[in-house]
């Protein structure tokens, strides 16, 4: 006989290839806790409606507990004949407590236990991830409140554009993770419904409560719709979009890391505890963390465009395609956890270069918007000042200058508006300090920000 649940209606066993070809036990395994949760409070449920007896509901929940002890401790053979989590589950059940474990499907099918299973696992990891990009933001604002007095130059184009505080550059991450936590929180808010009870499509005839499984399974409510229950994947594409914008904000910080950490920059130090040599070069250290982060936003975003085009034009209800959601989303939380984990530590661990960051951000005649905005405040209109400011800097390139070096008859050989308070607002610390409303990077707006932003972690 052939241990396959289903086989009442076949005549011929699987091929051996087609079973191995269709079975997901490879990978969905990683349910098990979720699917064995889910399944106790289903057998609960049946009893409370008077579904299985009281004394039937605990013998399959001693079962399932003992299935549990089982696997954690290694000792639970799972079987490609037996497809997947859920048959894997239950059989052994059977094969525990005998035919009355064979009562725990009663009133369910795998399509709403596998929507059940995928969102208690989901809304455990992205608690666990948003509790790693606080972690990170932790130590960009740690960062951050070390570097208030740290200039770099920030660039537009990549090119030298107007002096920054190191701080202010670091807050801008945070800003993107604050944004990509709320996205987190909002699409495991939204799913947070349980979906039990659909069965395999139009609900089920057994006088079930489904909100007592809800209940017992710490979900806000229950699905509405059982077409739409055992079909809807919409919460694992906004998790996995979700995510693909965390691995771009990642690897933008990435690539800024690799960059400062050149030679020619020389803006930082990453710790070797996250860097490799090379095996000819004796003086390289390779930045090989934030290296790999920057690529593994591609898998990332891979995974979301194949979640997108397996759910394209999927007719209603449940179909095997729903199958293939699993690996790109697992891969997607391994792959944000494990990147959000090693980029905090990474970034706690940074040594910043503060003279080298203000070297860079002195040349590139950084403060000349400080110059033209000057001009204007004599009254000259910005468009003029602006043709001002140019002329002189082409002048500074000539004699090999920088603004602040010129000489009071040098500057007015540009504008009779120059007085001797211009030397005031040319230097790094007067630009940086003079951008003072709110998301400016003057020190006392950055330093405010940074208070409210540990206010913001303190409330989370
Ligand atoms: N392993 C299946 C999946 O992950 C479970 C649901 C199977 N349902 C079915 N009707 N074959 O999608």
């Amino acid at each position: 006989m052939s241990e396959k649940p289903w086989a009442g209606r076949f005549t011929q066993p699987t091929d051996k290839f087609v079973e191995e070809f269709t079975a997901s036990i490879g990978f969905d395994k990683r349910l098990y806790r979720y699917d064995i949760e889910g399944s106790i409070a289903h057998a609960r449920m049946l009893a409370k409606q008077g579904i299985v007896s009281a004394d039937e509901a605990e013998q399959i929940v001693a079962g399932l507990l003992s299935i549990l002890t089982d696997i954690e401790a290694g000792n639970f053979e799972f079987k490609v004949a037996l497809e997947d989590i859920h048959m894997n589950i239950e059989a052994r059940l059977i094969e525990r407590i005998g035919p009355v474990g064979g009562k725990l499907h009663t009133a369910r099918s795998r399509n709403d236990q596998v929507a059940l299973d995928i969102r208690l696992y989901l809304r455990d990891e992205i608690g666990e991830i948003l509790a790693w990009l606080d972690r990170l933001q932790q130590a960009l604002l740690t960062q951050a409140e070390a570097n208030l007095d740290t200039v770099m130059p920030g660039y537009t184009h990549l090119q030298t554009a107007q002096p920054v505080l190191f701080a202010h550059h670091l807050l801008a991450y945070y800003e993107m993770f604050q944004r990509d936590a709320g996205r987190l929180a909002d699409c495991q808010r939204r799913f947070n419904l349980s979906p039990l009870g659909a069965g395999a499509l139009a609900g089920t005839t057994f006088p079930i409560d489904r909100e007592f499984v809800a209940e017992q399974l710490g979900f806000a409510g229950v699905t509405r719709n059982s077409l739409d229950s055992v079909s809807d994947r919409d919460f694992a594409l906004e998790f996995c979009s979700a995510s693909a914008i965390v691995m771009i904000h990642l690897s933008r910080l990435a690539e800024e890391l690799i960059l400062w950490s050149s030679a020619d920059f020389a803006f930082i130090d990453l710790s070797d505890a996250f860097c490799t040599g090379s095996s000819i070069m004796p003086q390289k250290k390779n930045p090989d963390v934030p290296e790999l982060v920057r690529g593994k936003s591609g898998r990332v975003i891979g995974n979301l465009v194949a979640l997108l085009t397996l759910m394209k034009s999927l007719p209603l209800a449940y179909n095997k395609d729903m199958q293939e959601d699993k690996e790109p989303l697992f891969d997607t939380i391994d792959t944000v956890k494990g990147s959000l984990k090693i980029f905090a530590d990474m970034i706690a661990e940074m040594r910043v270069r503060q003279e080298n960051m203000r070297r860079a951000a002195a040349r590139g005649f950084s403060t000349a918007t400080d110059v033209a905005d000057y001009l204007v405040r004599q009254g000259i209109p910005f468009r003029q000042a602006h043709e001002i400011v140019g002329k002189t800097v082409r002048y500074c390139l000539e004699q090999g200058k920088d603004i602040p070096e010129l000489s009071l008859e040098e500057f007015r050989q540009f504008s009779a508006a120059i007085g001797d308070d211009i030397y005031q607002y040319v230097t790094l610390d007067a630009s940086v300090n003079a951008r003072t409303a709110t998301g400016g990077t003057a020190r006392e707006a950055v330093a405010r920000e940074i208070a409210r932003a540990r206010g913001e972690q303190s409330r989370k």
